[in-house]
């Protein structure tokens, strides 16, 4: 089933094709099954030229359609949706094409369908049931890397909810860039930029490892190629790629304080995740470059540290930290992204709010810096 066309990047998984018509694949995988279930987002299904490549498929085989159109998934959405759908039985293979809602909606279901769950509160607590059913991820934003996770991110109350399990990684990824052609610029700019801090955070990460920060290399260099480049196939290439590697490095290391305080930013102002991620990546590295001995996160090596500075500062092409926030900021500018938080709806008042919510353990204790509300609460004064 290789591409004939394409010669296969490395560190791709043996089941991951990629390049323009890799969608093609997906005939293939499916006729090995029975009961297939698609996840879509009907607009960007159709906009991306996935319908009308599905069209016979769909004909063909036994796949039944679920449409999502949400930007983010609270838990209610998500059970109403399933209660519609719950006569659905014996799925063996779910398909989605869309974007990181669109992929983690997915791995949801996945584990209801596998458990035959009624109430999907039940995802929210200590014991996740293992999902049963193959999954083909097929993404089309160049953005959460979600398709390389095994996690799912929910909202309940408007309170975040990372839901692991080991068995939420597809058996077959399609990263075709052809369909990110169609995306608007701008959507491709925000969602890149989640990939890039994702790339970056996962960089500095306390819990990083040799391998993740491999990836979270190549993510840099891909999304920084893609940047440069003003053909839009070979600007599509670059950064799904690059996408795709930040989700593989952040899949083992996590993500960090950026991350954490992206998600009130998201859920109680609908700043778009890539943008409330990236508002306070430049603060947040100047923190996280400055460390004091007693600040650093324990268990993470001094001299580690050290060395994950200076690979950033060769990715991006800086002498110092200055430099490298410099190029933060040069690449929102270039998007046109306000770097205000005034600019998104805030008041002074809500700061406070937004301190307390982005303290979330697993991703603060991620932090290199150790981390505490006062300074979140600062870092937010000084971009407000
Ligand atoms: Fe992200």
């Amino acid at each position: 089933m290789g591409l004939k066309t394409q010669q296969q990047p490395l560190h791709l998984g043996k089941q991951t094709y990629f390049g323009e018509g890799a969608l093609r694949q997906v005939t293939g995988i499916i006729k090995n099954y029975r009961r297939i279930l698609l996840f879509n987002d009907q607009a960007a299904f159709k906009a991306c030229g996935a319908e009308e490549f599905f069209l016979p498929i769909i004909e063909k085989f036994p796949i039944h359609i679920l449409s999502y159109s949400g930007k983010a998934l609270p838990l209610e959405d998500i059970q109403q949706l399933y209660d519609k759908n719950k006569h659905i039985r014996n799925i063996d293979l779910i398909v989605a094409v869309g974007g990181g809602t669109v992929i983690d909606l997915s791995k949801i279901y996945s584990l209801a369908y596998s458990n035959r769950l009624i109430d999907l509160d039940i995802i929210l607590g200590d014991k996740i049931p293992e999902n049963k059913i193959d999954l083909v991820f097929i993404p089309t934003t160049a953005g959460t890397g979600s398709e390389a996770t095994s996690f799912a991110v929910v909202y309940k109350d408007k309170k975040k909810y990372s839901i692991l399990h080991p068995t939420l990684l597809p058996k077959y990824t399609i990263l075709d860039p052809g369909l990110l052609t169609s995306l608007p610029e701008e959507i491709l700019n925000a969602t890149v930029l989640d990939a890039l801090a994702q790339g970056i955070e996962s960089m500095w990460a306390a819990g990083g490892t040799a391998e993740s920060r491999e990836y979270a290399g190549m993510a840099i260099s891909n999304i920084l190629a893609g940047l440069a480049e003003t053909e839009r196939m070979k600007k599509s290439e670059a950064f799904q790629l690059g996408a795709h590697f930040s989700g593989k490095a952040i899949n083992i290391s996590k993500t960090t304080l950026p991350h954490a305080i992206s998600y009130p930013l998201t859920s109680h102002f609908g700043i778009p995740h890539g943008i409330a991620v990236f508002l306070t990546l430049p603060k947040i590295a100047e923190l996280n470059y400055h460390i004091a001995a007693t600040a650093m996160q324990p268990g993470l090596n001094p001299e580690q540290h050290r060395k994950n500075f200076l690979t950033l500062f060769k990715l991006f092409e800086v002498p110092d930290i200055a430099g490298l926030t410099g190029k933060f900021k040069n690449i929102m500018e270039k998007f046109n992204v306000k770097t205000r938080l005034r600019n998104y709806g805030l008041k002074k008042d809500d700061l406070s709010r937004i301190a307390e919510n982005s303290y979330t353990k697993g991703r603060s204790d991620n932090n290199p810096r150790k981390i505490d509300r006062k300074t979140i609460l600062q870092t937010l004064g000084e971009i407000f």
